[in-house]
C-alpha cells in the first residue's frame, strides 16, 4: 500500500508534499517522512503515526527547497517506527516506495558483504544501497542510477529518488504499483494516484509498468528500464481537486454516504435508455455475439466490493439467465481456479489495485477468458489489464470504508445484467424498462433514506456498547447482512457477523439472548415471510431486534424491539437501499465512540499486498 508524491519547481516543495500526502493518507498512514533538496544537499524528517505527526516535525525543523519526496506508510516488512519511516537516505540517495521487493534478502546480504550498512528493516533500503552503489560504479545520471539498480530487483515497486548531485530531478518509476505523473506550469509531480497532483494539474500520464521517468521543473523524459525512449500520452482528468475535500461533513466517510444519490446518478448517466428500455455502455467492449457466446460469469473481488458482487449474481442469473459464480479473489490463488474462454471474468474492486483481485485477473486472462473490471479509480491496475472496463464514476472515496462505491458498484452490476439480458434475448422489453425506471428513481429514495439519519444516529446510541451484532438477511439481503456486519466491525472494532437467516437454525441461534442485538433486513419482497419468522424466533428467545422494514409494515413494527423505515421500491433496487441506514448506523457507533472513522486502526484503503 503506502503512497508516494515528488515534487519539483518553483514552490516550497515540503508543503507541496505534504499536501499530497494528506491526500494519499487513505494508502497507509503508520508513519511518513519528506526529503528535500536544499540546494546544498538532502534533509529529510520522518515521523511516526500519522500525516500531523510529521507536521509537527516539520513545523520544528523546517525543510526548505523546491524538490522533495514523501511518504506515507502501511508497514510490510518492519514494524512502524521512525528508522523504518521512508525516504530512505544512502548516501547521496534518498528513496520513497510502494510495493515489495522479493529479493530484498538476497539483495541485502551481497550489498552487507560488500560493506553496505542498513538502518532499517525494510525491504526499500536496499534500493536505495543499489542506487547509490550504481552512483559510486559510474553511473553518469541519477536516472541511469536508477535503471541499474531496478535491473536487480524483483517485485512490485513504485518510486520516487532524489539525488544530490542533480538538484532539480526526481527520478520515478513503477512496476505493479501505480504512479502518475503530473505537468504544472512551471513544475512536475508524481504520485501513488491522481488525487495527489490535482489541486496543481490534471494534465497526467499513467506510467507503464517498466517506465522510468525523469521529472525536471520543465518536463519528462521517459524511458525502459534498460534506456529506450518511450512516449505516453498525456490525459486530461475530469476530476477536481475539491471532490477530494470534506465539504464541511465531520468524516469522509459522513460525506460519502450522503453522496450517494449524486454518485449513482453519475454512474447511470448516459447509460440509461428508458425509450428502448436499454443500456448503453460501448466501453466494455461486449458485443451482442460476444455477449450470446458467453457461458458463464465469474466475479472475482475482495471484502465490499465481494458483497457487490455477491448481489449481482442474483441479477446476473435471472434477468441474463448467465450462471454466476463467485469468489473471493484471495481465494483464487489457493487453488488450481479454472477459467474458461467462455467465461466473462468480471472484477469488482473500487481502487482497481487490489493485489488478490489483480491476480485473479492475471489467472482469467492466461486461460483466455474475457475480463471486464467494474471500476473506480481511472487507468488503475485492474482497468488496464481487463478489456474493457465500467467505471462506477462516484469521484474519489477517501473514506477506509467504502460506501458510495459500494451502491456504484450494485448500479453498475445491475446495468451489466440488464445490458447482457438484452443482447443475449433473455430480457423482454417489459421487465428491463421496470429495472431501469427502478435504478432511476434510486437517488431518490436515498435522500429520503438519508433524510432520516438523526433517527439512525440515536438508535446507534443502542448498539454503542454492544461486543457482538449479528446480521440477518435472505436472498439478495444476505450480502446486505454481510455488508451491514463488514461496515460495523472495520470502524467501530465491535465483532460482527452477517448469515443467511436460513441457516440461523443451523448454529447462530445459540447465541441469541438478551444482550445480542440481531439487525434484520427484511423489506416488503419474497424474503419477507420467511425473515418474520426469523424475527419471531429471535424475540422467543428474549434477542433484541433491530428491523429494517418497509414503511407501513405494522406486523414488523409490533415484533421488533426498533425499526428503521424503508421507502417502497422494486425488489430488483431494494440492496442499494437496505444499505443505507447500515451504512449510518456502523457510522454513527463508531463515532460515539470517538474511532478514527475514516482511518481506522490496522486498514488501509488499497490493498496492493497479498
Ligand atoms: O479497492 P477494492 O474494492 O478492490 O477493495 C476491496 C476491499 O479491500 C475493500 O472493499 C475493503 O473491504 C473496504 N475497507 C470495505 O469497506
Amino acid at each position: 500500500m503506502c503512497g508516494i508524491v515528488g515534487y519539483t519547481g518553483k514552490s516550497a516543495a515540503a508543503p507541496v508534499v505534504v499536501e499530497g500526502l494528506r491526500r494519499l493518507e487513505y494508502r497507509g498512514y503508520d508513519s511518513a517522512g519528506v526529503a528535500v533538496h536544499t540546494g546544498r544537499g538532502m534533509e529529510v524528517v520522518r515521523a511516526l503515526g500519522k500525516l500531523g505527526k510529521l507536521s509537527e516535525a516539520l513545523a520544528e525543523r523546517p525543510l526548505a527547497g523546491n524538490v522533495g519526496i514523501g511518504h506515507t506508510r502501511w508497514a510490510t516488512h518492519g514494524r512502524p517506527s521512525e528508522e523504518n519511516a521512508h525516504p530512505h537516505v544512502v548516501g547521496k540517495v534518498a528513496v520513497v516506495h510502494n510495493g515489495i521487493i522479493e529479493n530484498h534478502r538476497e539483495l541485502a546480504h551481497e550489498l552487507i558483504a560488500a560493506g553496505a550498512r542498513f538502518s532499517s528493516d525494510t525491504d526499500t533500503e536496499v534500493i536505495a544501497h543499489l542506487v547509490q552503489q550504481a552512483l559510486e560504479d559510474g553511473a553518469r545520471t541519477l536516472h541511469e542510477a536508477v535503471r541499474r539498480a531496478l535491473g536487480r530487483v524483483v517485485g512490485a515497486y513504485a518510486i520516487a529518488v532524489l539525488g544530490t548531485d542533480e538538484p532539480d530531478v526526481i527520478v520515478a518509476a513503477r512496476h505493479g504499483s501505480p504512479l502518475v505523473i503530473g505537468f504544472g506550469e512551471g513544475e512536475m509531480l508524481c504520485g501513488s494516484d491522481i488525487s495527489a497532483l490535482l489541486s496543481h494539474t490534471r494534465d497526467m500520464v499513467f506510467l507503464e509498468d517498466g517506465d522510468v521517468a525523469e521529472l525536471r521543473p520543465g518536463g519528462a523524459t521517459i524511458t525502459t528500464v534498460s534506456g529506450e525512449p518511450v512516449s505516453r500520452a498525456t490525459k486530461r482528468i475530469e476530476w477536481s481537486a475539491t471532490m477530494a475535500e470534506r465539504g464541511g461533513y465531520k468524516h469522509f466517510m459522513l460525506k460519502e454516504i450522503h453522496e450517494q444519490p449524486d454518485a449513482i446518478a453519475s454512474t447511470l448517466r448516459g447509460r440509461v435508455d428508458l425509450e428502448a428500455s436499454d443500456v448503453h455502455a460501448s466501453e466494455i467492449g461486449v458485443t451482442p455475439e460476444v455477449a450470446r457466446a458467453i457461458r458463464r460469469v465469474y466475479i472475482v473481488a475482495c471484502g465490499t466490493s465481494y458483497h457487490a458482487g455477491l448481489v449481482a449474481k442474483y441479477w446476473l442469473e435471472s434477468l441474463a439467465k448467465l450462471p454466476t459464480v463467485i469468489e473471493l479473489a484471495s481465494e483464487v490463488a489457493n487453488r488450481d481456479a479454472m477459467f474458461f474462454e467462455d467465461d466473462l471474468v468480471v472484477a469488482v474492486s473500487q481502487s482497481g489495485e487490489t493485489f488478490d483481485t489483480l491476480g485473479a485477473v492475471k489467472a482469467a486472462k492466461r486461460a483466455g477468458a474475457k475480463v471486464l473490471a467494474v471500476a473506480n479509480v481511472l487507468e488503475s491496475a485492474i482497468p488496464r489489464l481487463a478489456d474493457g472496463t465500467l467505471y462506477t464514476r462516484c469521484g474519489p472515496e477517501i473514506g477506509v470504508a467504502s460506501t458510495k462505491c459500494f451502491t456504484a458498484q450494485l448500479a453498475s452490476l445491475l446495468l451489466l445484467a440488464v445490458y447482457l439480458g438484452r443482447r443475449r434475448g433473455t430480457l423482454g422489453e417489459a421487465i428491463a424498462g421496470e429495472v431501469l425506471k427502478a435504478l432511476v428513481a434510486v437517488p431518490g429514495h436515498m435522500h429520503e433514506l438519508l433524510g432520516d439519519a438523526d433517527y439512525v444516529r440515536s438508535i446507534a446510541t443502542t448498539l454503542a456498547n454492544a461486543k457482538d451484532v449479528l446480521f440477518l438477511g435472505r436472498g439478495h439481503n444476505y450480502p446486505i447482512a454481510l455488508e451491514g456486519a463488514l461496515k460495523l466491525k472495520e470502524i467501530s472494532y465491535a465483532h460482527a457477523e452477517g448469515y443467511a437467516a436460513g441457516e440461523m437454525k443451523h448454529g447462530p441461534i445459540a447465541l441469541i439472548d438478551a444482550e445480542l442485538p440481531v439487525v434484520v433486513i427484511a423489506p416488503k419482497d419474497a424474503t419477507y415471510d420467511k425473515m418474520v419468522g426469523n424475527v419471531a424466533e429471535v424475540r422467543a428467545r428474549d434477542g433484541r431486534v433491530l428491523a429494517l422494514a418497509t414503511k407501513g409494515d405494522e406486523a414488523m413494527h409490533d415484533l421488533a424491539t426498533h425499526i428503521i423505515w424503508l421507502p417502497e421500491a422494486p425488489s430488483w433496487v431494494l440492496p442499494l437501499l437496505t444499505v443505507v441506514p447500515l451504512q449510518l448506523l456502523a457510522y454513527y457507533v463508531a463515532a460515539r465512540k470517538g474511532h478514527d472513522v475514516d482511518q481506522p486502526r490496522n486498514l488501509a484503503k488499497t490493498v496492493t499486498v497479498e
